[in-house]
């Protein structure tokens, strides 16, 4: 069905050695393999767990599997239903081999063959529909209508700012807090090298010229020392994005742009809900923008926020957000604006959303501890970015695997999809690719070093304690055969 190994990559002949079935193992991703004798016909078990005991025994890796697999295992018959052998599989029957009428082995069941995990998916079983039909029946399905006004209004008030635009994306958001704040041709705005490319092309869209800095080792976000290096006389403003939900350091951040007399613009697009010493992100800047994209802690299909610190630069926006038309004259144009509006059933969606963010919130942090309670166990994976003084949303929970170490972050992603594990690589730095390259100068090691090495786990605000065991389990099972073959 999904990206599990076929049975042929799960079968080994009773007369190979443990270390022929070990490779096997260790190819197969899945911490086992079925034995077969000459004849095809299933006979016995053997997972990385046994050949570990064995060797402890004594025993050497040039013995024959049938001296040390399992004969007494669960199997069923191929045409059993699928629905029977879900309710079979749990947390010690991981695996049933399924053979057809003459004992053959023809295949196997696994929970993930089952279920592939996704890297995120949205919640949305709240009051979502029941809003959208609202919206449907009374024929607001435009941008006029109740729940934008009810969005911005609840959402003004989670961030502590009573300025807030529901737009169409996050994207948007950001371009339409830099055309408000007058950034233009011949400004500079400072951008991190690490980030979603919208945050450079916002920039880009107003005719300003990014200037692109590393990050930060101890946070993954925007390094203010950096930031210090990079400020000119057309420096306007400093985007600081809170990468996977962890905040940037603002107090430096706001020191510097207070010192050259600068604008901050939060990309707060991966952060609802994170805080940087105990107030959320988004009150920091003069303006911040978020995403609601599917993938978003909270989403409306697609949608964005901004939030203004100063009313007449968020009147200034509501103003361009719809074409620029006067708001005291109909059809009257002052300047040109853009059509950024959010559909009221997308403002429906949003507010059921923002009745449970809190439950979202706690999700994330719950599957995070999780996570780094069973990884800190395995040596050569950074846990994601935790200062003491940041309230981290893990939007994407994300690690960094030491490239020395017994399995390369490229490997060990393929093996978790083999295990029905979707997974994410960091993003590629700003400075690497084609349209941006011209704006960074200089070197960008840390953002090089994450990029490179790092990737993000499932993350869904839905994922339950078994999914999150399941993957758990894969990593471990995948770093112990490694080590075992390296060992051998
Ligand atoms: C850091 C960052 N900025 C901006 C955006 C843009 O948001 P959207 O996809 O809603 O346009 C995203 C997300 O996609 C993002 O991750």
């Amino acid at each position: 069905m999904n990206n599990v190994p076929s049975i042929k990559l799960l079968i080994v002949s009773q007369h190979a050695t443990l270390k022929e079935a070990l490779l096997i193992i260790d190819k197969n991703a899945q911490g086992i393999v079925f034995v077969i004798d000459e004849h095809s016909h299933l006979v016995g078990v053997l997972s990385d767990g046994d050949i570990r005991r064995l060797l402890l025994r004594g025993v050497v890796l040039t013995e024959p599997v049938m001296l040390g697999m399992q004969k007494i295992f669960v199997f069923r018959p191929v045409t059993t239903p699928s629905e029977e052998l879900a309710k079979l599989l749990n947390e010690r029957v991981r695996y049933i081999p399924l053979v057809d009428e003459n004992n053959i082995l023809v295949d196997y069941a696994c929970l993930h063959r089952l279920h592939q995990i996704p890297i995120m998916e949205p919640s949305l079983s709240g009051n979502e529909i029941e809003y959208v039909t609202e919206c449907i029946k009374t024929n607001w399905i435009s941008s006029q209508g109740t729940f934008v006004r009810k969005f911005e209004s609840i959402f003004g008030e989670y961030c502590g700012c009573s300025n807030a635009l529901a737009v169409s994306n996050g994207t948007v958001a950001l371009h339409l807090a830099l055309v408000a704040l007058n950034i233009g041709p011949g400004d500079e705005v400072i951008v991190p090298d690490l980030t979603f490319a919208a945050s450079i092309n916002a920039v880009l869209y107003t005719g300003a010229t990014p200037v692109i800095v590393d990050i930060h080792p101890d946070t993954w976000t925007i390094d203010p020392a950096e930031i210090e290096k990079k400020v000119t006389p057309r420096t306007k403003a400093i985007m600081p994005v809170h990468l996977y939900g962890h905040p940037c350091h603002m107090d430096e951040i706001i020191l510097i742009a207070q010192k050259h007399n600068l604008c901050i613009v939060e990309d707060c697009a991966e952060a609802l809900g994170s805080m940087y010493k105990g107030k959320r992100v988004g009150a920091f800047g003069e303006v911040a923008a978020f995403s609601f994209f599917g993938n978003k802690t909270i989403t409306t299909g697609e949608g964005g926020m901004v939030v203004f610190r100063d009313k007449e630069t968020y009147n200034r926006a509501k103003k361009l957000r719809d074409h620029g038309m006067s708001p005291t004259k109909r059809y009257w144009h002052d300047e040109v604006g853009f059509n950024y509006r959010m559909t009221n059933m997308q403002g429906a969606i949003g507010v059921a959303q923002m009745e449970r963010v809190d439950v979202f919130v706690a999700a994330k942090k719950h599957i995070a501890q999780t996570y780094n309670k069973s990884l800190s166990k395995i040596q050569g994976i950074t846990l994601p970015p935790q200062a003491e003084w940041a309230f981290n949303t893990y939007w994407l929970y994300t690690l960094v695997i030491d490239p020395s170490v017994v399995i390369g972050r490229d490997e060990l992603m393929k093996k978790l999809l083999l295990n029905g594990v979707e997974t994410r690589q960091v993003f590629y730095p700003l400075h690497e690719m084609p349209p941006y390259k011209k704006f960074g100068l200089g070197n960008y090691p840390i953002s090089d070093y994450v990029s490179q090495n790092g990737m993000s786990l499932p993350s869904s605000v839905g994922l339950s304690d078994q999914a999150l065991n399941t993957i758990t389990k894969a990593l471990e099972t995948v770093f112990k055969t490694r080590t075992l073959v390296l060992e051998s």
